[in-house]
């Protein structure tokens, strides 16, 4: 470490609570503190993805790698992060929780109006990505995105806790407000305008990613990672891709 930031970093770390002692490298001058986190590594070596041990159609792969990020309690499993394209062509990421799949896809709930929501109306393509760290495992899913229908909004919406299904009206997601006021009032106003049934508002429901690409990603030793990656060839007759090949990628 350069003296002149040692004492700041040790005064630093002195004042933060336990456990977060390790932050006092964010003092350190800039290079010393990149070639800290480029020092991070980590060797992957929990499991193996191969051709014979995976399901030729990967929509059973993901049920299985999903059910097993369920069974092993990893924190937040259902999190997944949504990309999408505005119609300035600048992708933008952030993180929702899927809330069903099944042969069609995967689908999740928000705002429509929302930023994700406008770039979804503009162009419908997007990519989800799963991470889930302690199984050394990645699925990135790529396809069409569509409206669920309003009765299956309606149900999950209903589904909801209370304040939850008040927060979807209160909530004018991805727009400026002048302060958190804005979001309590909002809620105060609503709740007491719906009281106990809220319905759904128009602005807020479903999306379904119909997946054309799907990719499997396991952490090996030696960064020689396995990756599987699966596309549809055909689309059957009611237009959902069908006919997967399967391809391993270079890691
Ligand atoms: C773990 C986690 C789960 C989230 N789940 C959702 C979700 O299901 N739906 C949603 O609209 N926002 C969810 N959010 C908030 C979004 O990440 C994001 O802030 C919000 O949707 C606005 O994004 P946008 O402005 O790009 O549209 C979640 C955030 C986190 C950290």
């Amino acid at each position: 470490m350069i003296d002149g930031n040692s004492e700041a970093a040790g005064k630093t770390a002195h004042q933060l609570p336990k456990g977060y002692q390790s932050l006092h490298h964010l003092q350190r001058p800039y290079t010393e503190r990149m070639s800290t986190i480029a020092d991070l590594r980590k060797s992957y070596e929990r499991a193996e993805l191969n051709e014979d041990a995976s399901h030729a159609d990967p929509h059973a792969q993901f049920a299985q790698w999903m059910d097993e990020a369920l069974r092993a309690e990893l924190p937040e499993p259902n999190a997944m992060t949504l990309a999408t394209v505005g119609s300035d062509l600048r992708p933008s990421t952030r993180v929702v929780l899927i809330k069903g799949y099944d042969a069609r896809g995967i689908v999740w709930f928000t705002n429509y109006e929302s930023r994700k929501g406008r770039e979804l109306a503009g162009n419908p393509f997007a990519a989800l990505q799963f991470h889930w760290v302690e199984l050394e495992r990645v699925v990135r899913i790529e396809g069409v995105v569509e409206k669920v229908s309003a009765e299956e909004s309606d149900s999950y919406y209903a589904s909801r806790p209370l304040d939850s299904r008040i927060g979807a009206w209160a909530s004018p997601q991805s727009q400026v407000i002048t302060g958190r006021g804005t979001l309590v009032a909002n809620a105060a106003q609503y709740a007491a305008r719906f009281l106990l049934q809220p319905p759904r508002p128009p602005h807020w429901g479903g999306y379904r990613l119909v997946p054309d690409t799907w990719e499997f990603w396991q952490g090996r030793k030696s960064r020689l990672h396995d990756r599987l990656r699966y596309r549809s060839e055909a689309r059957d007759a009611s237009g959902q891709p069908h006919n997967w090949v399967r391809e391993r990628l270079a890691p």
